[in-house]
């Protein structure tokens, strides 16, 4: 038997963990044709090949209103809030994927992030879902800088979290030309950082399970 493999009957918790790792995707768009939707399909082809389990989810299935503590104090933090946060509980990391909105990250992405933040389980401090597992980020746009000041503001802001990013990440430019007409990454360049971004979450991920 090769190196670090393991027979089938073999339930050390390195053996059980290594099959069982998940990752949660989330596109920071709702548009059809989205450039980051497509990215992170990219992404998801990419842990596939490395046996990971993926679930890749739109945020269209997840409407919240803009954040308002007025409204919270009412009715409570949405069920889709709790929701999310709990999906991103019940993996061991995540990829965000965002489009740049003048020079950020979209509204859509903040204010998903910011009521996720108010969720509170019990026996769970506020916000530990963020502290508990790796985050990677990616950007997509038609630009040059390929949405890199998203991705300064998106790791900020989860590192306000006290959430974990790993040190790579994705800034797709020139989005419009970067995939094949089966929406598949067509560079050479944009595969590899697809690919190191890929492995460094899966490797920080089993790390932190
Ligand atoms: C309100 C708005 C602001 C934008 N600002 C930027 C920007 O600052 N930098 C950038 O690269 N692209 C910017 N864009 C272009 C988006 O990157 C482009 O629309 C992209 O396709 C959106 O992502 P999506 O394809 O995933 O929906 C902006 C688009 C909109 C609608």
């Amino acid at each position: 038997m090769p190196p670090g493999a393991h027979s089938p009957g073999d339930w050390s918790p390195n053996a059980f963990s290594m099959a069982a790792l998940k990752i949660l995707i989330i596109p920071g768009s709702l548009r059809n044709g989205s450039h980051s939707a497509k990215l992170a399909m990219a992404a998801a082809y990419e842990f596939a090949q490395a046996d990971v389990e993926v679930t890749r989810i739109s945020l269209a299935d997840f409407p919240l209103p803009i954040y308002d503590g007025d409204l919270q104090a009412r009715s409570g933090v949405p069920i889709n809030a709790v929701n999310l946060k709990r999906m991103i509980g019940a993996h061991h990391g995540v990829l965000i994927v965002t489009p740049e909105y003048n020079s950020s990250v979209p509204a859509l992405v903040k204010n998903t992030i910011d009521w996720i933040t108010r969720v509170q389980d019990p026996h769970e401090t506020r916000g530990q879902v963020f502290r508990d597992k790796p985050f990677a980020i990616a950007a997509a746009s038609q630009s040059r800088l390929g949405g890199i000041r998203a991705l300064a503001a998106l790791r900020l802001i989860l590192s306000a979290c006290h959430a974990t990013v790993i040190p790579n990440q994705l800034a797709l430019s020139f989005a419009d030309e970067a995939y094949d007409d089966m929406d598949r990454l067509k560079k050479e360049a944009d595969i590899e950082a697809m690919k190191g971004l890929v492995r460094q979450l899966i490797e920080v991920s089993q790390r932190m399970m």
